[in-house]
């Protein structure tokens, strides 16, 4: 067998698909799945939604692989990248057994992921500067530790990991673990990410969303990238009829060039905003430090957090704190808005 399939849940490799019977001839009338043959009139969405929608689109599953340059083969369609997450926890951790290694701190999905299925999760911390440490982590790592979560750029740190520490860790952990790199921000940074690092790595995943970038957060659309085998393995657990009707339109519609085009114009805006920003806050007397990014975000460490996230809040700012995040204590994670917003954000936290 191959030895990244020997890693997954024995019950999974034997699962038998739940079957779906979406694909038939077109013209064919579908009495055999317990469908409402109306769709009522008030529906207005592109596909009709009396009828279950296939759960691996073609036609999306090929825009994304031409999207992110790899093949039909090697993507899964997921609702959003936390689906993934949850699929691959799934497939690989037997409950009380297995455990997920995270690199902390970072995004908390792993971990919740991890908590649902009843597998414990190691905890490498990252570097004092958010660095991955990949001596640390292998020298943490043990054989029950099925899955490793990198995410690069990181939620919240925003910092991209070095492909050198990367390199090291899919080396040492080929044919022991999966190791699943979160690129849900790459679009935002000026790094080529690791789907490059999949034909040497049949045990990476990477995982990419519609959700940032492309501002689909509410369609719910990512993909896992990885080896045909692994991707057969993850979608033999996922429910037959997973993808929403509309949010396969919406994600088709978001990979139209033209879509494309301004999608890329307006990363460029939410870059040139993040630079902005961090030189703005860098220069409050409240702030004592701002992280470089290169995610839609800034990590910023405050001489008083409570008193700059209060502050926020009496002018309707939303911002992220991490009160149980140990070195994050001080810390408020800003999402980077419009530039009005912004600027709004920065009037709020000079009166502070
Ligand atoms: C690192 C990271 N991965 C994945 C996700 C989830 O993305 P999606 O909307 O695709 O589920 C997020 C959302 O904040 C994130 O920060």
């Amino acid at each position: 067998m191959n030895e990244v399939l020997a890693l997954a849940r024995p019950e999974i490799r034997a699962l038998v698909p739940a079957a779906a019977h979406v694909n038939g001839i077109p013209s064919a009338v579908r009495l055999h799945a317990n469908e409402n043959p109306w769709a009522d009139e008030a529906d207005v969405s592109p596909t009709a939604l009396n009828r279950y929608f296939d759960g691996q689109p073609q036609a999306l599953v090929e825009a994304l692989a031409a999207h992110y340059g790899t093949s039909p083969r090697n993507v899964l369609v997921t609702r959003g990248s936390d689906e993934a997450i949850d699929l691959i926890v799934r497939a690989f951790c037997r409950a009380g057994q297995d455990r997920i290694l995270v690199c902390t701190p970072t995004f908390g999905m792993y971990r919740f992921s991890a908590e649902v299925q009843g597998a414990d999760v190691v905890a490498v911390p990252l570097s004092p500067d958010f660095r991955l440490d990949a001596g640390l982590l292998l020298a943490r790592w043990t054989p029950e530790a099925k899955v490793v979560f990198l995410c690069s750029p990181n939620n919240p740190t925003g910092n991209a990991l070095e492909p050198e520490a990367v390199e090291r860790v899919l080396a040492a952990l080929a044919g022991r673990a999966i190791v699943a790199i979160d690129e849900a921000y790459l679009e935002f940074s000026g790094q080529p990410g690791f789907l490059g690092s999949l034909p040497r790595h049949p045990g990476l995943v990477i995982l990419r969303t519609l959700s940032k970038a492309h501002g689909l957060a509410g369609a719910r659309c990512g993909a896992a990238i990885a080896a045909p085998a692994l991707i057969e393995l993850l979608g033999r657990i996922m429910p037959p009829y997973a993808l929403p009707g509309p949010t396969v339109a919406a994600a088709l519609d978001a990979l139209r060039p033209e879509r494309l085009a301004r999608m890329r114009t307006r990363i460029e805006a939410i870059v040139g905003e993040r630079m902005r920003l961090a030189a703005a806050l860098a220069a409050l007397p409240g702030v004592a430090r701002v992280w470089p990014s290169e995610g839609n975000f800034l990590l910023v460490e405050f001489r008083d957090a409570a008193r700059a996230l209060g502050a926020s809040a009496e002018d309707g700012l939303l911002l992220r704190e991490f009160p149980r995040q140990p070195k994050l204590e001080a810390s408020l994670r800003i999402t980077i808005g419009s530039r009005a917003e912004n600027d709004r954000l920065l009037a709020a936290l000079e009166r502070a």
